[in-house]
């Protein structure tokens, strides 16, 4: 890949490498550590993540078990299921894949797991530590993207840092991090008059909307650091993300493409934080 390019699908290899060293330390003291994704309905691309979460888990020697629900389910039962989870000592992350159906409340869901196997981050528990900069699970897109810029070496501190978007999942915890790390932060969004007149002012901007080419070149200062969250399909069903890339490319100083950009980040560090949630199972019996 070209000097300027962030070559997602490298950092997540090396960081998947030890990843699985660490899986195999773990077992060795009798602990495998077990992710468990609830996929409700028939969403086609719901299903293509959680394939590939499943892949990912088996490569890396973890457990891992998939718990597929008709679309017709009851939010009581899967409120129970995830009650069942857990409590299952074989399993240390708890993943329930959105979106939902509309007759179940997605906020209720998040809050019946525990903050110690919610995996994704999205916990009310965990986003106030996040957000107090307490030791929490970071959600993994946002915590894929400040690993990139970790492996570049970019520097956060007082760089402006232009979020656009403000999903949960996405955009608000990703401003977040940028200020935890001394950054400063800000976020854009569908009611923002004049998008240029602030991603024109970004070290770094972050596209996070969900919008084929909705960053062009004219949105970004030269030497711009580019990160492009977004997971479209063009006209043509092309995969692509929010930002022009063959033209942003030209001007930014570093450019994450889609595909092999942040996807394969974001599985990755879904299975740091499934680790994570095993090591701590240990180390909570080890204390006592
Ligand atoms: N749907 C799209 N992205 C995500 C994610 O990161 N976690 C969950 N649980 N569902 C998603």
């Amino acid at each position: 890949m070209g000097k300027s390019l962030i070559d997602g699908k490298e950092i997540a290899r090396q960081k998947k490498t030890l990843i699985a060293e660490e899986v195999e330390k773990l077992k060795k003291d009798g602990i495998v550590p077990g992710l468990a994704v609830i996929l409700v309905g028939n969403n086609p691309a719901s299903k293509t993540y959680v394939t590939n979460k499943e892949r990912t888990c088996r490569e890396l020697g973890m457990h891992s078990v998939l718990i597929e629900l008709p679309e017709s389910v009851s939010e009581e039962a899967l409120l129970n299921q995830v009650a069942e989870l857990n409590e299952d000592s074989s399993i240390h992350g708890i993943l329930v894949q959105m979106p939902l159906p509309d007759h179940i409340n997605e906020k209720k869901v998040i809050e019946a797991i525990s903050p110690e196997k919610d995996v994704d981050g999205f916990h009310p528990v965990n986003v106030g530590r996040m957000m107090t900069g307490q030791d929490s699970f970071l959600p993994c897109t946002p915590y894929g993207v400040m690993e990139m810029l970790d492996y570049i070496g970019a520097d956060i501190a007082g760089k402006h840092v232009v979020v656009v978007g403000r999903s949960n999942i996405v955009g608000k915890p990703a401003g977040q991090l940028f200020l935890n790390k001394n950054a400063t932060v800000t976020y854009c969004h569908s009611k923002t008059p004049d998008l240029k007149a602030f991603t024109t002012q970004a070290d770094i901007l972050v596209a996070a909307v969900g919008k084929v080419n909705i960053i062009t070149k004219d949105h970004v200062k030269e030497g711009a650091i580019v990160i492009d969250v977004g997971m479209n399909r063009n006209s043509e069903g092309k995969l692509c993300g929010d930002v022009d890339f063959s033209n942003v490319k030209e001007i930014a100083s570093y450019i994450t493409p889609v595909p092999g950009g942040v996807g394969p980040m974001t599985i990755t560090m879904l299975m740091f934080n499934t680790l994570k949630a095993a090591k701590a199972i240990k180390n909570k019996a080890t204390t006592v």
